[in-house]
């Protein structure tokens, strides 16, 4: 038996310690610094790169890393250099999603699909660039901005307040020194996700996130407020569409630039006329878009891990998933994504059917009563034999919880149902 360490603090690090919880080779899941719905919480953050490698040695762990920070920050390498067990990839395979001009270079020189774009690091030179196209851009900080450093945009105006705000007015630091201006492209957006070991990519079930913060993708963008598996907008033939045109080239072509892509590999993906192209890559799970995959799981999570960093999924059985839909309703603070309040006791957990789960990401435990902590609080995430009962048993519950200055959408998996 093994202990694992899931490093993180969202809904999605509950999603994967709940799902290794249930391995019979798994002793005991420890997260760091985990919330208020986790169990065996270990109060390292997940920027002490030395403090988690530490406490994984000497208790023995198999680590999973949640969030692009620690493993931009090169966690993975720390730990294999002290001969650690981790899952996810190299510093160097970050550069996918820590360095988005990296990443549109990448895709560029490997004919991968995606938007036309230029690079600026000069705001009057950017704003030329604009004028001289015929059609409404993107405009991108090349580093992490915590999902926030995409500007889409309407007018020739907007992208130059967009300029202005990320190149000249630093609104998100360094991060913004750079910056891509993109073609803005139409069509549905989807996430794919697969699992990889440097040598091949599994595609894990297909699903879709909800951004913007209102009802029908209205208002501004978030970390996401809902998904739901799988997605009936990627059919079969997309699938392997995506698979080959995208995951497989580019654990293909990151192998013949020398690098060892290993962990999650998440592409945004935007269909137009039934072709994918590349929106931006992310080097681990979607959060919430894990919650409802993990849920339909039918393995054991913890083989895949194990056989990802072994280099040996070719070796493994293929994954199988729960013949239902799955749908997870995020419970924020009003307000968020910017400006919330905290610390609200919630209640209603009382009596939740098994065919459901709450996640927790924002919360904390104090004196048995679980508060608020952050802006996504809570995923509830249900099963049901259809995407339209998977609905229903999600906002059952998630009515039955409150606090004072709860907010949830109203239509999470409703653009699922207009494709059925
Ligand atoms: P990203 O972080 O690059 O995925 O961008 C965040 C969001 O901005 C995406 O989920 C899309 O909704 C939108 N977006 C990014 N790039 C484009 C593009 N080239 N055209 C249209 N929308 C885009
Ligand atoms: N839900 C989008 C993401 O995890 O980046």
């Amino acid at each position: 038996m093994v202990n694992v360490l899931v490093v993180g603090s969202g809904g999605r690090e509950h999603a994967l310690s709940w799902k290794l919880s249930q391995s019979p080779k798994v002793d005991t899941v420890f997260t760091a610094p985990g919330n208020g719905g986790t169990e065996n919480n270990v109060p390292i953050n997940v920027d002490d790169l030395d403090g988690l490698s530490d406490f994984a040695q000497q208790n023995n762990c198999f680590t999973i890393i949640g969030p692009e920070a620690p493993l931009a920050a090169g966690i993975v390498d720390r730990f294999n250099q002290r001969g650690l067990k981790v899952f996810g990839p190299s510093q160097q395979a970050t550069q996918l999603e820590s360095s988005k001009i990296w990443a549109k270079n990448f895709m560029k020189r490997n004919d991968i699909p995606t938007a036309r774009y230029e690079i600026f690091d000069d705001a009057q030179k950017a704003q030329d660039y604009v004028k001289s196209l015929g059609y409404n851009v993107v405009v991108k900080a090349d580093g992490l901005a915590a999902g926030k450093g995409v500007i889409v945009c309407n007018s020739n105006e907007e992208a130059f307040s967009a300029i202005q705000t990320i190149l000249v007015k630093k609104t998100f630091g360094d991060a913004g020194n750079r910056i891509i201006v993109e073609e803005r492209i139409d069509g549905i957006e989807a996430s794919y996700i697969a699992l990889c070991d440097g040598e091949i990519a599994i595609p894990m079930a297909t699903s879709q996130d909800h951004k913007r913060i209102f009802d029908n993708d209205k208002g501004p963008n978030t970390g996401g407020m809902g998904a739901y598996s799988p997605t009936m907008i990627i059919d079969d033939t997309l699938a392997k569409k995506i698979q080959e045109k995208i995951i497989d080239k580019t654990i293909q072509a990151m192998k013949n630039e020398g690098i060892s892509f290993k962990g999650f590999l998440y592409a945004g993906i935007m269909i137009t006329n039934n072709e994918p192209s590349v929106l931006e890559y992310n080097v681990r799970m979607g959060d919430p878009e894990c919650q409802p995959i993990t849920m339909r799981m039918d393995f054991d999570l913890y083989d895949y891990f194990v056989a990802s960093v072994d280099g040996k999924l070719s070796s493994m059985p293929p994954t199988s998933w729960k013949n239902q839909s799955a749908v997870c309703v995020v419970l924020a603070s009003e307000g968020y994504p910017e400006s919330y309040v905290k610390n609200e006791e919630i209640s209603g957990f009382d009596s939740i059917p098994n065919n459901i789960y709450v996640f927790h990401a924002g919360t904390k435990k104090i004196d048995g009563k679980i508060l608020s902590n952050g802006g996504r609080v809570l995923g509830v995430t249900a099963l049901g034999d259809s995407l339209k009962s998977a609905i229903t048993n999600a906002y059952t519950v998630a009515d039955e919880i409150s606090w004072s200055h709860k907010y949830c959408r109203r239509d999470i998996g409703q653009k699922g149902l207009s494709y059925l």
